[in-house]
């Protein structure tokens, strides 16, 4: 069995930081989404691994190299233009050959792993396998319909009027019948190959379509809404340490990680959060779920709900929250008198100012 982890795309929804970056290499409790999702994989006993990348293929080969830190064998697939997900499949196909696969988006963020849904798969080997979950908005997303035993009857993609609550969640499984699924369909009216087109093909000539509902928490992590509730959710596991120095005037109450390095001075850190290494913080306060990455500067400001990438400073400001903050930003007052706002903002940036 191989995986197919796709970190193409666009990832409008993430910009400005998809203009400098791959989404998937966004740090979620100070780690890129995109290395938990290769640890599940290689958890299920996967080590043949398939990278779909697109424009931002060097950051993602930079960061994952050949993959023997996850213990896998990484071969990378480029993709001249995000055409889908079935556009993905389509690509992959000498990569595949013959064998059975896992698919995963790379910005997807599973709790719990792969591993069961994987063993299932490999015992029963229906033509595919989906992963759904209950969701509150089925309107958003990719919906199935199932029939009385579980089986996917239909599939339809930010349905009107859903026929259930069920979305797809991003980790699909295949045998090779997928293959010719996707060389059958055509692209949608976004000009996208779907693979929610590509398997309800597969039901329409009656291959058996199964699913797995599962109820741990599962985000799409293409927002910045759900990328902060993911960091939250994984800070409340990290490990606490205090491997940066704290100062007596410090006050760390919770769930702390300080890493090496890391100088804290006169502050008041409430977990779950994490201070990354080589961090200055001095006379500032940091608030539960919030993750500051490597060299940042938070300096006599409060911060809470957030994630400041790397070498972002924060200087004399209070109090930024549900916050995402790109590399090397700086954000200081702007002068009192008069009151004003001094901005300098990348294309597709978005502020709200209180005032
Ligand atoms: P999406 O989040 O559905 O698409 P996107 O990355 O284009 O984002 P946005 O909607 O914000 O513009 O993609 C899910 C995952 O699959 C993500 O990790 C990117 C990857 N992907 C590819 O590798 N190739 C593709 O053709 C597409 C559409 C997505």
């Amino acid at each position: 069995m191989k995986a197919l982890v796709l970190s193409g795309g666009a990832g409008t929804r993430l910009r400005p930081i998809t203009h400098t970056s791959a989404k998937q290499l966004v740090p979620v409790a100070n780690k890129p989404v995109l290395f938990y999702g290769l640890e599940a994989i290689a958890e299920a006993g996967i080590t043949e691994v398939g990278v779909i990348v697109g424009d931002t293929a060097a950051e993602i080969r930079e960061a994952i190299g050949d993959g023997s830190d996850f213990g896998i064998k990484v071969t990378y697939l480029q993709q001249d233009a995000p055409l889908g997900l079935a556009h993905a499949v389509l690509i992959a196909r000498d990569f595949l050959g013959d064998d059975d696969f896992v698919m995963y988006l790379g910005d997807n963020f599973i709790v719990g792993g792969i591993t069961d849904l994987v063993d299932s798969f490999r015992t029963d080997r229906p033509d595919a396998q989906i992963l759904l979950t209950k969701v509150p908005n089925p309107t958003s997303f990719g919906v199935a319909e199932l029939d009385t035993d579980g089986r996917v009857v239909a599939l339809e993609e930010k349905p009107k009027e859903p026929k259930s609550d069920l979305a797809l969640v991003g980790v699909y499984l295949f045998t090779p019948a997928v293959h010719e699924a996707v060389r059958s369909i055509e692209p949608s009216w976004r000009g996208e190959l779907e693979i929610t087109h590509a398997i309800q093909w597969l039901i329409d000539q009656d291959r058996d379509v199964r699913s797995t509902t599962i109820s741990g928490y599962w985000k799409d992590t293409g927002n910045v809404t759900d990328m902060l509730e993911v960091n939250r959710l994984v800070l409340e596991t990290v490990e606490p340490c205090r491997e940066g120095s704290v100062d007596e005037n410090t006050e760390v109450i919770g769930r702390v990680r300080i890493e090496k390095g890391a100088q804290v001075t006169r502050s008041r850190i409430v977990g779950p959060a994490i201070i990354g290494a080589g961090s200055v913080v001095s006379d500032a306060y940091i608030g539960p779920s919030t993750s500051v990455s490597e060299e940042c500067r938070i300096v006599d400001s409060e911060i809470e709900y957030s994630i400041v990438l790397k070498g972002a400073s924060i200087t004399g400001v209070r109090r930024v929250e549900a916050s995402l903050i790109g590399r090397a930003v700086e954000v200081t007052p702007a002068p009192r008198n008069p009151s004003v706002h001094r901005l300098v903002l990348g294309d597709h940036s978005k502020v709200q100012i209180s005032s």
